[in-house]
């Protein structure tokens, strides 16, 4: 089983960083394949804290190369900063990281306009992380975008910048009354990163499709999660790229045929950041405790994340888009001092009740959850690693939710730390 794509269930945040990273070790590459530096993913060894934002968990496992696929979008400046934490720590990154020559690149006056118009009363507020991901996605599809392999001809990337950059100052004015640095500083900025980006991009759907044909073994690496997916998601309250499985093929150029296994990563519970609709959110003295016990503050903005219980309607719907044949459950030690524990199997609204996730926000926002309660384990479980040494509670929590979802879990995380992991097979 060569190629494995490994993502996110719900609105993101569900301990990716951690589950890819320990997944690494059993791969040659590690491909993310879409977002951008919006993402946040954490991860903790030897005492100390790494949050990635762009660049591929596999980073902190010698030999294994990373891929930034054509389907992320790249912030030269997040990208240079991250390289350069990386650099700190001693990762040396030569040979080790192959940015996509077809990426497309994140420039300043997206984030302008993304923050702007998240500011402005007139438009729909998403809550976005403010990163400028909306705005080059939709240039990427406007087919104005500019890409990784433009940097090559220094006057070909003046000219395409200059017809860009006019357009947008023109906007950017006439919407929000923001006036736009002078285009030669702009355009000094952006050569800046001409050298680092000529240095790492190359042809990686070719060396993705070499590595296949080599029978290297691949994990493609979803950022956000399947509800925050441009077209699976709750629309419009998303990100702007495709999240789940099938981004991975058209994010790296994969063929879907190639594509082995798709293993899903779930928390106990349920947290979404920014706006739009979230049907189990608690804003009880539950949902603050479900926010302390898991620091469930964003990686990348900071904001607090809001919390609900495990919502199996949302789990469904991401394991039939996906086609996820095995779940890695985080954060079951979060659950460790609830008395109750509730799971909602379904939404009540307007007299029907719904099991498969519904187009419709009004639904979504109007709906009533319907619960199913589990009494808690009130027992440590952080740091276990064996199953059987689970409390029998904790247990019956975890084997319901596997039969109420028909599908086995690969891996079970009790901590943050990489050996705080039960095990239960392995990737490839
Ligand atoms: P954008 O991706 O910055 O455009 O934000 C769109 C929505 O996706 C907002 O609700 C963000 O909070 C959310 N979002 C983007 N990236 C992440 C992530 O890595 N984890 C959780 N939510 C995210």
């Amino acid at each position: 089983m060569p190629v494995a794509v490994v993502l996110g269930m719900q609105w993101g945040d569900e301990g990716k960083g951690k589950i890819i990273d320990l997944l690494s070790q059993e791969a040659d590459i590690v491909a993310r394949y879409q977002g951008g530096h919006n993402a946040g993913h954490t991860i903790c060894f030897d005492d100390k804290e790494f949050v990635l934002h762009l660049i591929p968990s596999g980073i902190f496992h010698e030999g294994k190369l990373c891929v930034i696929g054509n389907g992320v979008v790249i912030d030269p400046s997040a990208l240079a900063e991250e390289m350069e934490d990386l650099n700190q720590a001693g990762i040396d990154l030569k040979n080790r990281l192959v940015l996509s020559d077809r990426a497309n690149i994140i420039l300043p006056y997206h984030s302008v306009s993304d923050r702007s118009r998240e500011k402005e009363g007139k438009f729909q507020k998403i809550g976005t992380t403010g990163r400028g991901i909306g705005p080059s996605y939709s240039d990427k599809i406007a087919r104005i975008g500019i890409r990784a392999c433009d940097f090559l001809d220094e006057n070909r990337l003046r000219e395409q910048f200059h017809v860009n950059y006019q357009e947008k100052k023109k906007i950017l004015k006439h919407l929000y009354d923001l006036e736009l640095p002078d285009f030669d500083s702009m355009f000094r900025d952006l050569l800046s990163f001409r050298k680092m980006i000529l240095e790492y991009i190359g042809d990686t759907q070719s060396l993705l499709q070499k590595a296949i044909a080599e029978n290297k073994k691949i994990l493609c690496e979803g950022a956000q999660g399947t509800m925050l997916d441009v077209d699976h998601g709750t629309y419009p309250f998303v990100t702007s790229s495709s999240s789940t499985a099938g981004g991975a093929c058209t994010g790296l150029g994969i063929p879907p045929t190639k594509i082995d296994r798709v293993v899903g990563v779930i928390k106990a519970y349920t947290t979404r950041v920014g706006e739009g609709p979230f049907p189990t959110e608690l804003h009880d003295g539950d949902g603050q405790m479900l926010r302390d016990e898991g620091h469930e503050f964003g990686a990348t903005t900071g904001r607090p994340r809001r919390c609900g219980w495990f919502d199996a309607v949302v789990a469904r719907h991401a394991i039939g888009i996906n086609g996820i044949d095995a779940l890695v459950l985080t954060k079951i030690d979060v659950l460790d001092k609830f008395e109750i524990i509730k799971v909602c199997t379904g939404y009540k609204h307007k007299g029907n009740v719904y099991e498969k996730m519904p187009a419709d926000l009004d639904c979504l926002q109007n709906c009533e959850p319907v619960y199913t309660e589990y009494e808690g384990w009130m027992a440590n479980t952080v740091g276990v690693t064996v199953y059987d040494e689970l409390p029998e509670k904790a247990r019956q929590y975890i084997e319901s939710l596997g039969k109420l979802l028909g599908t086995q879990f690969l891996m079970i995380s009790t901590g943050p730390q990489r050996n705080y992991t039960i095990h239960n097979g392995t990737l490839f």
